[in-house]
């Protein structure tokens, strides 16, 4: 069970949630929603003691798993490290061991390590390979990757090797933030089963409505600064959320109508001899005031790119020959195509599959082994990475403003500031540090930069992750609106949907292109009908 008392949680003038009181028990999924910078990481790292609550406290089981936002953070971790960092404690002993037997013994050296010693073997050390093996297996995964790197495995078995760090020490409540970025529709599928087969206090955060509804027994929503548990799943929630929320509205415009008949009937006869009743109308008119009702988080982006003033020639990208492999393992073999002005692509296909690369290769951030990937005339293109770190560089100290401005050369101070406001960093938050950046925001940043700059195509490389609805629905408007060549790969079939008149597909026997919509082509493919 994991409890909060009068949790509360602002930054500097902006308040996330105040005097949250609210009891999350075993058994029982729950959903933690809202917007983008609501303060739904944030939660999380209040309940695991990463971040301090304003006031209030929090109660928690001994061990509880956790699954960051960060997948990047791990690239550089053997897969079973990765796995036994899930036990702080235990980790940290090893690291400091292994720091210690390189350096010249000494008597302090040696107590220090008698005292790891004791630590690593209360933390059943001696047995952590093996425990984060089992769980490796469990999750399906060969042997081979085990002694890997994490850079070096595909996106969805890193996330599988994270889930099992979560796992690893069989915690009493599991909390994850975000799981299905990066992961296909079969991926999501096996996590949705094994999340209903988990039998601890699970916390899940999601901007995926479909695998909210799937999963999840009860829905924890940050809005109007609280939380307020709903029993049901997401869909449910939106519909109790609404419901009273139209009641309380209803209720005041009663009410504001009932005092604007007692206000008329006050100063019609305020100054006359009907002196009671006017003091019982006005004491009337007191007890009416209609409730202060706050506003809700949920906002919208408005998102428009517009082309550059030079149009580019017919044809904007020429792959010829194309071929792309990592260790001797071809990805992409020998692939053609011509892309031509104004082509709208959707890119799909399961994890692992090579999307990524190729639209690195086309977006000019990655060499082909042969063949050739050559710009049309004039063709400008601006470029959504996956990986947003490559990106908005966290470490440096910089504002979201000064980020921007850099996107674009001699660009005025006003310019960049209408660019913030449509993207909803108004007032103050155009100034936020970008390392303070939640998820959606450095995403919605990035938008920004992209609506900022000099393009006539656009490659986007899963945009939707981290994203809020109302955030993908925009970004879905804006690339269905602009006139010219849009390349957007995605898991996410409303978003390839509404702007896609072409299809890429990575096959298992192969990349194919097919002049179709999404829908079109599931049809063909599956003999799905709508
Ligand atoms: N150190 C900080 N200083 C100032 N503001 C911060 C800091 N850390 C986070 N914030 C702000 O607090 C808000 C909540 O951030 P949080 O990461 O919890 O959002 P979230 O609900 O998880 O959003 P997302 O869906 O985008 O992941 C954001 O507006 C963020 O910019
Ligand atoms: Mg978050």
């Amino acid at each position: 069970m994991i409890t909060l008392s009068r949790v509360s949680k602002s930054f500097g003038s902006r308040v996330l949630f105040e005097d949250v009181t609210a009891t999350f028990n075993p058994g029982n999924r729950y959903g933690l929603t809202g917007p983008n910078g609501a303060g739904k990481t944030t939660l999380l790292k209040i309940i695991m003691g990463m971040e301090e609550a304003t006031s209030g406290s929090v109660a928690l089981p001994d061990r509880v798993g956790i699954l960051r936002q960060n997948i990047e953070a791990f690239r550089d971790f053997r897969v079973l490290d990765v796995v036994i960092m899930g036990n702080k404690r235990l980790w940290g002993a090893l690291q400091e061991r292994d720091d210690l037997y390189l350096k010249d013994m000494t008597d302090a050296i040696g107590m220090r390590l008698g005292d790891l010693e004791g630590v690593i073997a209360e933390e059943d050390g001696y047995s952590a390979e093996s425990k984060a093996e089992d769980l490796l297996s469990g999750m399906g995964l060969s042997h081979t990757y085990f002694e890997q790197k994490m850079s070096a495995v595909p996106i969805d078995t890193q996330f599988k090797v994270l889930l099992c760090q979560a796992l690893f020490g069989d915690p009493q409540a599991l909390l994850l933030d975000e799981p299905t970025n990066h992961l296909d529709l079969e991926s999501i599928g096996w996590l949705e089963t094994f999340l209903h087969n988990y039998k601890g206090t699970l916390i899940v955060i999601s901007h995926d409505r479909h695998f909210l509804n799937a999963v999840t027994t009860h829905i924890a929503d940050i809005d109007y600064n609280t939380i307020i548990i709903y029993p049901g799943n997401y869909d449910e929630m939106v519909y109790a959320k609404t419901a009273v929320r139209e009641r309380a509205e209803l209720e005041n415009k009663s009410k504001e109508k009932k005092v604007e008949q007692l206000r008329e009937f006050v100063s019609r006869f305020g100054a006359g001899t009907r002196a009671s009743q006017v003091q019982s109308r006005l004491r009337e008119m007191d007890r009416l005031q209609p409730q202060e009702l706050k506003k809700s988080n949920i906002q919208r982006p408005y998102v428009r790119f517009i082309p550059y003033e030079k149009p580019p020639g017919k044809i904007v990208l020429k792959i010829e020959g194309l071929c792309k492999g990592y260790d001797g393992v071809g990805v992409i073999k020998n692939f053609n195509l011509e892309i031509a002005r104004g082509d709208k692509i959707g890119v799909i296909g399961s994890n692992g599959r090579g999307k990524t690369t190729l639209l690195k290769m086309l977006a000019g951030v990655l060499e082909p082994d042969k063949g050739s990937v050559v710009r049309g005339h004039q063709a400008l293109i601006s470029y959504f990475a996956q990986n947003h770190e490559d990106v908005v560089d966290k470490k440096e100290n910089k504002t979201a403003f000064e980020w921007l401005k850099e996107r674009k050369q001699g660009v005025y101070d006003q310019d960049v500031r209408g660019v913030m406001g449509k993207m909803l960093f108004g007032g103050e938050d155009a100034f936020k540090h970008v390392a303070a950046l939640s998820g959606g925001e450095t995403a919605r940043l990035i938008i920004a930069g992209m609506m900022l700059a000099n393009h006539n195509v656009l490659i986007l490389d899963e945009p939707n992750n981290h994203l809020d609805l109302e955030a993908v629905s925009a970004l879905g408007w804006g690339l269905h609106e602009y006139k010219e060549t849009v390349i957007v790969a995605s898991h996410d079939r409303d978003l390839i949907n509404h702007v896609a008149t072409k299809i890429i597909a990575f096959e298992d026997d192969g990349i194919h292109v097919y002049d179709d919509t999404l829908e079109k082509y599931m049809e063909f493919k599956h003999g799905i009908k709508k």
